[in-house]
C-alpha cells in the first residue's frame, strides 16, 4: 500500500453546549481544519471529526437555569456551534453529539468490556467536586480547603456509591507510553509536565454518579439504573464511537487518530485517562496528543462577565475569515499563549498578506502584461534561474515535517522565506532594465520564476487560507489539488505555459480598527502574554532592538541621478525631483531639503534613494521614494555615492 492510501484522522475536543463559541474555540477547530485539508491536499484519505459535549451536572444546571430541558438547551447550543463551524468553512466529516443513540450504544458497550476485563470495579467514592470542571480532587488540592485548584469555585462534598476505573493499574503502563513515544504529547515540553504527574501516582478513577440523571445509564446487563457515567468517561469515548466503536464498526479503520487537539486546560483527561481507557479496551493509542495555548484578551481569561469574549464571527466578517485563519496560526507558537488585540491581525494583514504576499501578485500580474500579454512559461527558468530554484526548493523539502509537528507558526515562517526569495528577485534582476535592452526572455524568465514561487506557495498554503488561495491560483491559471501538489511540490516540477489574469487586491490595507465593541477596545494597558520568539534569525525586530539581515535585505536602496529639481510652490520645505533610478521611467520624488540646497544645484549629481516604499502623497502631489540625508546642527548634507555610478545601481 502507499503511503497515499495513508489514514489520517483528525480530532478537536467536543464543545460542552454550555457556553457560546469564541476565538479560543475558533482556535483549535481551525488548526484542525488546516491538518485536514493538508492531509487531503496531500492524499491521505481524511477523516475530521468535531462536536458537542452535552451531559452532565454542568449542562443540566444551565438548562434548568433557563427554563430549558438539558436536551433542549444542548440542542440549540450545539446547533449554534455547528452553523459557526459551517460559516467558517471547517471541513468536519462528522459533527458528534454525545446525545446521538450511537454514541450512547457505543459508550456502553466500551463500559462493558471494561467491566468485564476487570478494570471497573463498585465502591464508594468521597471527595470533593467542581460542577464547573465537572472534576474530583482530594482535600489537599483544595483552594483553602474548599475552592476548586483549576476555576476557584467552590467545589461540593460528594459521597456515594460509584464505580471505579483502576486508573492506578495504568501507571507504568502508561509511563512506557510517554517514554517510548517522545512526540505521543506535544509540544514535547509538555510531556514532562504529564510524566511528572503520573509520577507522583494514579489514584483510581470515579466514572459513575448517582446524584443527577443527565447522562449516559450504565450498560443494561450491569442492572444498575442508579448511575450515570462520569461525563468525561462518556466524553472522551466520542472519538471512538463516531467511527462506529461498539456500534458496526463502519469506520474503525481511521483509528487510531494521527493528532488530537486539545487545550492545555484539558491535556490531562486527553494524556492520562484517555490513553488508560484505551489501553483497557485493547485499542491502539493515538500518533499525537496535542495540546495548544490559551487565548487571553488583554492578558485575561475571556468571559462574558468581564465582556471582554471576542467573537470569532465578527472578527472574521470585519477582518475576512483567511485573514483571520492566518493570524492566529501565525501570531502564536504552538503550545504557547497569545493575546488577541486588532492591532497584532492589522499589522500582519498589511505587511504580511498584503505586502510579502498580496502586492507581489499584482506586481508580477502587471509585468506580465506588461512584458508578454499575460503569457508566462518556464521554459527559461532553469536557465537563468536553477539559483533561486534551488533555495526554493531547499525549504520546501523541509517544511512539510512541520505540519504535523504542530509547529504552524514555523510552517509560515517558511512560506514567507519564498516569497522573501520571490520579492528579493524582483530586485536584483530588475526585469524592466531587462526589457529596455532588449533580454526579453531574461524578462519573461524572472516573472516565470515568481510565478512559479507564488504557485509552489499557494499549494502550501492553501489549507490555511483556502478561500483567498483559490483565487491567488486561478488568477495564475491554475487549481490548487492532489495533483497540482504532487507536480509543483513532491516532483518539483514548475508550472505549465499558463495565461495571468488580473485580480482585485485581496488584502486591501487596513488603517483604523474595523470593530469598535467594548469588548474589541484597545485600550486597557497589554500585559506582556506575548509569545516569545522561538528563533532567532527572524526578520522581525528583536528585544534588544537589532534586526536581522532579511528585513535589511526588505529596504531597496538604489543610486540615482537627478534629472530635473523644481521648486515646490508654497512649500518652504519640498524640492520636486525627476531622478533616474535606471527604470523604464524617471521617478518623482518630493525631498524635504528645500532650506539647504537649491533645485539648479542638483540637477545632474547623483543621490542615494529607498527605492521600495510605497508611494505617498505630499502637497496632492505622488512621491515614489525617498532621499538619504544626514542632519546635524549644521545642516544636512545629502548620501552620494563616492564615485559617479550607474543610475540604479542597487546599494548593499
Ligand atoms: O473542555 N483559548 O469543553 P469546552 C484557547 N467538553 N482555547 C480555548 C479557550 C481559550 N481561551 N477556551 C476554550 C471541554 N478553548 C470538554 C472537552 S473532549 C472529550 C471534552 C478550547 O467547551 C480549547 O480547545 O470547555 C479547550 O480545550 C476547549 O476549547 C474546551 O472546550
Ligand atoms: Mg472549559
Amino acid at each position: 500500500m502507499s503511503d497515499k492510501c495513508k489514514k489520517i484522522y483528525i480530532t478537536t475536543p467536543i464543545y460542552y453546549v454550555n457556553d457560546v463559541a469564541h476565538i479560543g474555540h475558533a482556535y483549535t477547530t481551525i488548526i484542525a481544519d488546516v491538518l485536514a485539508r493538508y492531509s487531503r491536499l496531500v492524499g491521505y484519505d481524511t477523516f475530521f471529526l468535531t462536536g458537542t459535549d452535552e451531559h452532565g451536572q454542568k449542562i443540566e444546571q444551565s438548562a434548568t437555569a433557563r427554563g430549558k430541558t438539558p436536551k433542549e438547551y444542548a440542542d440549540t447550543i450545539s446547533g449554534e456551534f455547528r452553523k459557526l463551524w459551517d460559516d467558517f468553512d471547517i471541513t468536519y466529516d462528522k459533527f458528534i453529539r454525545t446525545t446521538d443513540e450511537e454514541h450512547k450504544v457505543g459508550v456502553q458497550n466500551a463500559f462493558e468490556k471494561m467491566y468485564k476485563k476487570g478494570d471497573i470495579y463498585k465502591g464508594e467514592y468521597e471527595g470533593y467536586y467542581c460542577v464547573s470542571c465537572e472534576t474530583f480532587f482530594m482535600e489537599k488540592q483544595l483552594i483553602d480547603g474548599e475552592g476548586c485548584p483549576d476555576c476557584g469555585r467552590p467545589t461540593q462534598i460528594v459521597k456515594e456509591e460509584s464505580y471505579f476505573f483502576r486508573l492506578s493499574q495504568y501507571e507504568t503502563k502508561l509511563l512506557d507510553w510517554y517514554k517510548n513515544n517522545p512526540e505521543c504529547i506535544l509540544p514535547k515540553s509538555k510531556r514532562n509536565e504529564i510524566i511528572n504527574f503520573v509520577e507522583g501516582g494514579l489514584k483510581d478513577l470515579s466514572i459513575s454518579r448517582t446524584s443527577f440523571d443527565w447522562g449516559i445509564k450504565l450498560p443494561a446487563s450491569m442492572n444498575d439504573d442508579k448511575h450515570v457515567m462520569y461525563v468525561w468517561l462518556d466524553a472522551l469515548m466520542n472519538y471512538i464511537t463516531a467511527l462506529g466503536y461498539g456500534n458496526g464498526e463502519e469506520n474503525m479503520q481511521y483509528w487510531p487518530a494521527k493528532v488530537q487537539l486539545v487545550g492545555k486546560d484539558i491535556l490531562r483527561f486527553h494524556a492520562i485517562y484517555w490513553p488508560a481507557f484505551l489501553m483497557s479496551l485493547d485499542l491502539p493509542l493515538p500518533h499525537h496528543i496535542a495540546a495548544h495555548g490559551w487565548w487571553t484578551r488583554d492578558g485575561q481569561k475571556m468571559s462574558k462577565s468581564k465582556g471582554n469574549v471576542v467573537n470569532p464571527k465578527e472578527v472574521a466578517d470585519a477582518y475576512g475569515l483567511d485573514a483571520f485563519r492566518y493570524f492566529m496560526l501565525r501570531e502564536v507558537p504552538f503550545g504557547q499563549d497569545g493575546d488577541f488585540s486588532q492591532k497584532a491581525l492589522i499589522d500582519r494583514i498589511n505587511s504580511e498578506l498584503g505586502n510579502d504576499l498580496g502586492n507581489l501578485l499584482n506586481r508580477i500580474i502587471g509585468m506580465s502584461g506588461k512584458y508578454s500579454d499575460f503569457k508566462v512559461s518556464s521554459k527559461d527558468v532553469a536557465t537563468y534561474h536553477q539559483k533561486e530554484l534551488d533555495q526554493a526548493h531547499e525549504i520546501i523539502e523541509n517544511i512539510e515535517k512541520l505540519i504535523y509537528d504542530m509547529q504552524l507558526n514555523r510552517y509560515l515562517e517558511e512560506l514567507w522565506k519564498l516569497l522573501f526569495i520571490a520579492n528579493k528577485s524582483i530586485g536584483d534582476y530588475e526585469p524592466w532594465a531587462k526589457i529596455k535592452e532588449g533580454k526579453t526572455d531574461e524578462a519573461n524568465a524572472l516573472v516565470a520564476l515568481v510565478v512559479n514561487i507564488l504557485a509552489k506557495v499557494s499549494v502550501l498554503l492553501y489549507p490555511v487560507m483556502p478561500e483567498r488561495v483559490g483565487k491567488i491560483s486561478s488568477s495564475l491559471g491554475f487549481e490548487v489539488n492532489t495533483d497540482s501538489y504532487n507536480k509543483l511540490i513532491v516532483n518539483k516540477e514548475l508550472m505549465d505555459d499558463t495565461t495571468i489574469s488580473k485580480i482585485e487586491p485581496l488584502f486591501p490595507r487596513i488603517e483604523e480598527p474595523l470593530l469598535a465593541t467594548p469588548a474589541m477596545e484597545e485600550s486597557s494597558p497589554k500585559p506582556q502574554v506575548q509569545p516569545k520568539q522561538e528563533e532567532s534569525n527572524q526578520s522581525q525586530i528583536s528585544e534588544d532592538g537589532l534586526i536581522g539581515i532579511e528585513a535589511f535585505m526588505n529596504v531597496t536602496l538604489k543610486v540615482a541621478t537627478v534629472v530635473e529639481a523644481d521648486e515646490v510652490p508654497k512649500s518652504s520645505k519640498l524640492l520636486k525631483l525627476q531622478v533616474d533610478c535606471g527604470e523604464a521611467q524617471n521617478r518623482q520624488i518630493l525631498a524635504g531639503i528645500k532650506e539647504y540646497y537649491s533645485a539648479s544645484e542638483l540637477v545632474g549629481t547623483q543621490v542615494c534613494i529607498v527605492a521600495n516604499l510605497k508611494p505617498a502623497k505630499l502637497m496632492g502631489m505622488v512621491s515614489q521614494g525617498m532621499i538619504l540625508a544626514a542632519k546635524d546642527e549644521n545642516g544636512l548634507s545629502l548620501i552620494r555615492p563616492e564615485k559617479s555610478t550607474k543610475s540604479g545601481t542597487q546599494i548593499k
